[in-house]
Order: structure tokens, then C-alpha cells, then sequence
């Protein structure tokens, strides 16, 4: 299995703090965002790790990880993805990396409490098929929200304005080596971008999408400033900081 972070994209809604930076290199307490998916990753197990980065910080993630060495891994990649082009498009440039693998995405602002060990686990036993994870939230217009009937997941809409449940797609997405497939046929959506959601949709349809729900806290710390600073109180204080 390899494990794919996503840390391009422009972090608008972060600005002037993403001026200079890139958003997923700012503070979460002690270290920088992207350390926090990185070590999601490994303590998952996965160890051969590629990094999509981009904009114009993109050589700072090679000064601040370097070889991977502090994350006690041997090698990690990386890649650049040109223009905003969309989560789904930063996952097509993985496909050589990937040599026809199961990936696990995950989009380098998503911080969860208790990790992925688990549902990877799960994944690495599953046959066919995507695999992702929703928890429930109290603004389900801002997420991908699934729509759920009996057991199975019946679609997923981005960011809806009725959202029919309160179950977001989280930034941890599993997929067979066939996405690389179905990245390729996307087309744009209304924002111009190849979207993560026509993705997990296309599984949805073929009956190959399974879920779980997330134990304990996650969190999109990148969201917004109230966010980036929500994750900063909580991961400081799960280290003993503010007490
Ligand atoms: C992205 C996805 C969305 C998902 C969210 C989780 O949204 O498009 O489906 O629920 O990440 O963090 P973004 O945060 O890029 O707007």
C-alpha cells in the first residue's frame, strides 16, 4: 500500500497567512501542519509516502522533510501540481508512484485524533472497492456529505445546500489501483476543478464504496482561521499545553 499527502492548492481562505506560505506548512501547536498526516500515514504502517505539493513554497516541503529520516521512514517523494487544478488532479500525478497499488489519500490539513490504523487494516482486507470515512458535523453544507439508505452509501454532494445527513466525507480517501482510471475520464466541475467527490461517486454507482465512521475528533484544521486555531487548542492540550 502507499500513501499519497496532498499539500498543493493556493490556502485562500487563510489568507494574509498563506501569503507567504503555504497552508499546510503553518503551526499546529509544536510542528507544522504536514507532519500530522505524514505520521497519520506511518503509524498506519505505510512507509513509502509521495507528497503533491505546489504554488510557490513548493521547495520549502523539501528543506523541511528532506529524506523522511524524522519520520523514521527511509525515502518519501514528491510532486508538483501546476495551477488549482483540484484534489482529484493532484491524485492523478501519483499513478506512476503508485505501480498499480491500493493508495491511501490524504489531504494534508486533516488532523484525527485516534489515526487511521484501523480503517486501513480494514482496507488491506477488503477485495474490490474504495474505501472512505464520514463523521458527523454540525455545518454539513462546507463538506462532502453522504447520503445514506439501508447500510450503503447512496451518493455523495459536494458541499450541498440541503445536505440530506450531517455525515461528512472526511480527507482520508482508500482507493484500488483503478482510480487512476477513473481520475483520467473526469471532467471539471462548475468550479473548473477534477473533483474527489466524482471520484468517490463513481464507486458509489458500481456498488464499491465502503465506510466507516471516525472514533474520537477530526478535524479540516486548514478550513479557515477559527479552524487552524481550534486545532491548535486541541492538539496542544492532548500534549498538556494551557493546563
Ligand atoms: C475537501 C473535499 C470535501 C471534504 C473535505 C474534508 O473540501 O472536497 O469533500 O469533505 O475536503 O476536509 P475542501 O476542504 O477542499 O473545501
Amino acid at each position: 500500500m502507499k500513501g499519497i499527502v496532498l499539500a498543493g492548492g493556493l490556502g485562500s481562505r487563510l489568507y494574509p497567512l498563506t501569503k507567504i506560505t503555504n497552508k499546510h506548512l503553518l503551526p499546529i501547536y509544536k510542528k507544522p501542519m504536514i507532519y500530522y498526516p505524514i505520521q497519520m500515514l506511518v503509524d498506519a504502517g505505510i512507509r513509502d509516502i509521495m507528497i503533491v505539493t505546489g504554488g510557490r513554497n513548493a521547495g520549502d516541503f523539501l528543506r523541511l522533510i528532506g529524506n523522511g529520516k524524522e519520520f523514521g521512514i527511509s525515502g518519501i517523494h514528491y510532486t508538483y501540481q501546476e495551477g488549482e487544478g483540484g484534489i482529484a488532479e493532484a491524485l492523478g500525478l501519483t499513478e506512476e508512484f503508485a505501480e498499480g497499488r491500493k493508495v491511501v489519500v490524504v489531504l494534508g490539513d486533516n488532523l484525527l485524533q485516534k489515526g487511521i490504523r484501523a480503517g486501513v487494516e480494514h482496507f488491506r482486507k477488503q477485495k474490490a472497492g474504495a474505501r472512505i470515512f464520514l463523521k458527523e458535523v454540525e455545518h454539513p453544507w462546507e463538506y462532502g456529505i453522504a447520503e445514506i439508505r439501508g447500510k450503503r452509501i447512496k451518493r455523495i454532494i459536494e458541499k450541498p445546500k440541503r445536505p440530506p445527513s450531517n455525515l461528512a466525507v472526511i480527507g482520508v480517501y482508500m482507493f484500488p489501483p483503478d482510480v487512476f482510471q477513473i481520475v483520467r475520464r473526469l471532467k471539471p466541475s462548475a468550479r473548473g476543478e477534477l473533483e474527489i467527490t466524482d471520484v468517490n461517486n463513481a464507486y458509489v454507482r458500481r456498488g464499491r464504496m465502503e465506510y466507516e465512521i471516525v472514533d474520537g475528533w477530526w478535524m479540516d484544521a486548514g478550513e479557515n482561521h477559527e479552524a487552524l486555531l481550534r486545532a491548535n487548542v486541541v492538539v496542544g492540550r492532548e500534549e498538556g499545553a494551557l493546563d
